[in-house]
């Protein structure tokens, strides 16, 4: 068997096209002005900068107004959140990311301290403690952007949570746990998995929807899955070891002599060899990425809408 491909690049791009889309242009044309993103970058993180350049290129592509505020390296935490208190202010702005990792250099907690300083209303990532706890209580609440699109994707795709069994690999508070709780919310019973877990290719097997997102270039094999599973590809690990690359995929795939062209690849948390037990599975890239960004684009029309007073 070979699994069906969630294709969220497609989707992620119908739900722009067809329904951010208009929906930006009636905003606009009813409040004279369009949803405003501000994204905040500091430093020169490689990843963090095409990640950035993807989310300018989205929002200015279904009509907002999406501005970079960019931060040197050696900013300070005052910095940063002075520009935060700003952003907060701004009348053209609904949405602020902040994105992250932080530097380094501004110490342990930087980043709790930053996202807790963005208004509630305004927190498009869906990461501060206002939106977490309405979002844990299953209140209305802008939610982090990665599990919302898993959630979508599976429900478009006709992939039933009610009653089945997920297992979540992972338990940031990015990804692990508001996904958790999202399945929770659609009535899966939800398994949370981490390193501490023993035996946890057993535990993956009585998934019937697995969702990997630890960092781990496939680390998830054919052992963690069982027959027809749905598994859910979270991770974005940059390979440039040889040996690596070389268990990913079989002498002769063309990824492994992209791979030795250009030195590097980028690979999810799953092996590909997956593809041959699971039921369906989303590819990386092309899978739970651009799903991200269109989640984004939708939380940040939902902040304005809210802010401008016109409901939903
Ligand atoms: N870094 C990796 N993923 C994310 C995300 O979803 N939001 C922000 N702000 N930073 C990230």
């Amino acid at each position: 068997m070979t699994a069906r491909v969630l294709d969220g690049q497609a989707l992620a791009a119908r739900i722009q096209r067809e329904e951010i889309t208009p929906q930006v242009a009636e905003f606009t044309s009813r409040h004279g002005r369009p949803p405003g993103l501000a994204i905040v970058l500091v430093g020169h993180n490689p990843a963090s900068e095409v990640y950035v350049r993807n989310k300018l290129k989205s929002g200015g592509g279904v009509g907002f107004r999406a501005d970079l505020e960019r931060l040197p390296a050696d900013a300070t935490l005052g910095d940063v959140l002075g520009l935060v208190e700003r952003l907060n202010r701004s009348r053209v702005h609904d949405g602020i990311l902040v994105q992250s990792p932080l530097p380094k250099a501004l110490g342990p907690g930087a980043a709790q301290r930053v996202f807790d300083a963005i208004a509630p209303e305004k927190d498009v990532d869906g990461f501060t403690p206002v939106n977490v706890g309405r979002m844990v209580q299953n209140r209305p609440a802008l939610v982090a952007c990665t599990p919302t699109g898993i959630i979508e994707l599976l429900v478009r795709e006709q992939i039933p949570i009610a009653g089945r069994h997920a297992v979540v690999v992972g338990r940031s508070d990015i990804v692990g746990k508001p996904m958790a709780l999202l399945l929770l919310h659609r009535d899966a019973t939800v398994t949370i998995c981490h390193s501490k877990t023993p035996d946890l290719a057993a535990v993956c097997r009585h998934a019937d929807i697995l969702i990997a997102a630890v960092g781990r270039a496939g680390l998830v094999t054919r052992t963690f899955v069982k027959p027809g599973a749905t598994v859910v590809d979270v991770g974005m690990n940059t390979v440039t070891e040889a040996s690596v690359a070389e268990q990913l995929f079989p002498e002769g795939h063309p990824r492994l002599a992209r791979f030795r062209e250009r030195g590097s690849v980028l690979v999810g948390d799953v092996h590909p060899e997956v593809a041959e037990v699971a039921g369906a599975l989303t590819p990386v890239p092309g899978g739970v990425g651009p799903l991200t960004i269109a989640m984004l684009m939708m939380n940040t029309l939902r902040a304005a809408r809210a802010r401008a007073g016109s409901g939903t």
